[in-house]
């Protein structure tokens, strides 16, 4: 039963889903909050494959997935405010239970005619619940618990046939149900690490309540995925532009187990990667796994085409268009060989990729830059997706399953452009390139070694166009300043600067003075973003 409200916009694009067909799923609707991605995956982290929709879709989208649950997320706005986001008309009446979260819990209370409104302070960070009844949903957590809160609304009074549950010192009603209707709620984010029960209540949602049965893996989709791609390729011939990112890679892979030779990978070497990269991609995939590999130098026509460029976008421009020049080129020569057409293009889109195109709730972008290396989407070919399921760390467990090498699986994310957006501030000529392609080997060598690679989100060196005075030897030099940048990040949307040990630091910094001439001086980033971003251009 919901309150009479003007039905919100619907999407108008059919969602194809992302779930594996004999999989149980459940439907995490977003309403904008922070973390509804995080619900999403820790959902499966207990073994039950979830997507998440946002809160505007048409009910037969969610229908049509036959979720065995559904999970409302939080949300930025207020439930009694005009044109707050309303609980979607028939989605309590098709019969399966209903978990709100924080904003998804108000939202249920509100339109089920309990009493929501703003308290005089928020709760905002690590809170104690007291537990008043355990009910079904918190059955086997104990009376006195801390767990994460992020709001201004409150809960005052439940709905109707609601029990209230648990309270904390500024949510007097914190979760409530209504076991016979299998409507559920909490006011705190079980999907934060900061709440330790939060795990446990999610488990015993989904199978005490939701009967769910926790199978799913992300490398037992494997199977499935092969067995999809098969039926949508067919006989015809496929290409994928091989980066040498796990994305890629993983999604390469899928689809030379799935079709065999009929996949042939491009890759294309721009100049521009980090040293030996390029040799490794080609050996992992030529050579262990027998893909039909073709490895393009284009390191002169990339350098040609950056000569004289020093603003970073127009670096960006350059070196996207002639990426998508050199792959047609490739496209085309592999469409004379051959009877069947080239028919599939293959592309490692990932599910946090579909979730930002699908009209959720998308972030500012602060640069244009993720397709960039990537290809337009006005090439003839049809895609093939088979990642749009999974989480980057998904990806990285079905590779290694495949048996992709370690340092593919594990790679850290490398922009697009290359080194040529980290030789900043001037022009990415051939000899900047090959000092920075050594100071980042220098790096990414003690990095790895000091067993910190996994732990960083990225760890690389910048290259400012600028020479300082420095001795060496009894001589002055006039040479080149190198930086080095080490984050931690979840996402690349915050990233904090990674507090690499001081030994280590010196290290790297006398082996780079020591081993590159050109270099007189090294310097470590400390910035986060915000305020800065992750690259320097
Ligand atoms: P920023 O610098 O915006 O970067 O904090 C966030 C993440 O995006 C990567 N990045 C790029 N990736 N093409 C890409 O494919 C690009 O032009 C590009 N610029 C930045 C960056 O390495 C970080 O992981």
């Amino acid at each position: 039963m919901t309150s009479p409200t003007a039905a919100p916009p619907e999407l108008a694009t059919e969602r194809p889903s992302a779930a594996p067909k004999t999989t149980e799923t459940v439907v995490v609707l977003d309403y904008g909050g922070q973390y509804s991605q995080l619900i999403a995956r820790r959902i499966r982290d207990c073994g039950v494959f979830s997507e998440l929709l946002p809160h505007t879709v048409a009910l037969e989208e969610v229908v049509k997935r036959k979720p065995k649950a559904i999970v409302l997320s939080g949300g930025p706005a207020s439930v009694y405010a005009p044109g707050a986001p309303r609980l979607r008309e028939g989605l309590l009446q098709l019969g399966v239970p209903v978990l709100g979260i924080c904003y998804g819990m108000q939202l249920l209370v509100h339109e089920l005619g309990g009493r929501v409104e703003q308290a005089e302070v928020g709760e905002f960070g690590r809170s104690d619940l007291t537990v008043l009844h355990n009910g079904r949903l918190l059955e086997g957590t104990p009376r006195e618990q801390t767990c994460w809160m992020s709001h201004r609304d409150t809960v005052f009074e439940p709905p109707p046939g609601f029990r209230a549950l648990a309270s904390s010192s500024a949510s007097p009603v914190a979760a409530v149900e209504d076991d016979e209707r299998q409507i559920y709620g909490i006011q705190f984010h079980p999907e934060v690490v900061h709440t330790p029960y939060g795990q446990d209540i999610l488990v015993r949602f989904l199978t005490d309540i939701a009967g769910c049965e926790r199978t799913w893996s992300a490398a037992s989709i494997v199977e499935d995925q092969i067995a999809r791609i098969r039926a949508q390729v067919g006989s015809a011939r496929v290409i994928c532009g091989l980066s040498g990112g796990v994305d890629s890679s993983v999604a390469a892979l899928l689809v030379h187990r799935a079709v065999g030779d009929q996949l042939t990978c491009v890759f294309v070497d721009h100049g521009l990667m980090r040293k030996g990269e390029g040799d490794q991609v080609i050996s992992a995939f030529r050579d262990t796994f027998g893909v039909p590999l073709v490895a393009v130098d284009a390191e002169e026509r990339f350098l040609a085409k950056l000569k004289g460029v020093t603003e970073p976008e127009a670096k960006r421009k350059a070196i996207g268009a002639e990426f998508i020049r050199v792959f047609e080129e490739e496209a085309a020569k592999l469409a004379r060989t051959g009877e069947e057409d080239v028919r599939f293009l293959v592309q490692g889109t990932l599910y946090s990729d579909v979730i930002e195109s699908g009209g959720g709730t998308g972030a500012a972008t602060i640069k244009s830059h993720h397709n960039v290396g990537g290809l337009p989407d006005d090439l003839q070919f049809e895609l093939v997706e088979p990642l749009r399921a999974l989480f980057k760390d998904e990806v990285r467990a079905v590779g290694a399953e495949l048996g992709l090498p370690e340092r593919l699986v594990w790679r850290q994310p490398f922009p697009g452009p290359g080194l040529a957006i980290r030789v900043v501030g001037g022009e990415a000529t051939k000899e900047r390139l090959d000092v920075l392609r050594e100071a980042d080997h220098i790096l990414q060598d003690e990095v790895r070694k000091a067993g910190l690679y996994r732990e960083l989100w990225q760890s690389f060196c910048v290259l400012p166009d600028v020479r300082t005075v420095g001795v060496q030897g009894d001589e002055r030099t006039y040479g080149y300043v190198v930086v080095i940048r080490a984050v931690t990040s979840d996402d690349a949307m915050t990233a904090d600067w990674a507090r690499l040990p001081y030994d280590l630091l010196e290290t790297i910094a006398s082996r780079m003075i020591n081993e590159l001439r050109e270099v007189n001086r090294v310097v470590l980033d400390i910035t986060s973003k915000p305020p800065g971003t992750i690259e320097w251009e």
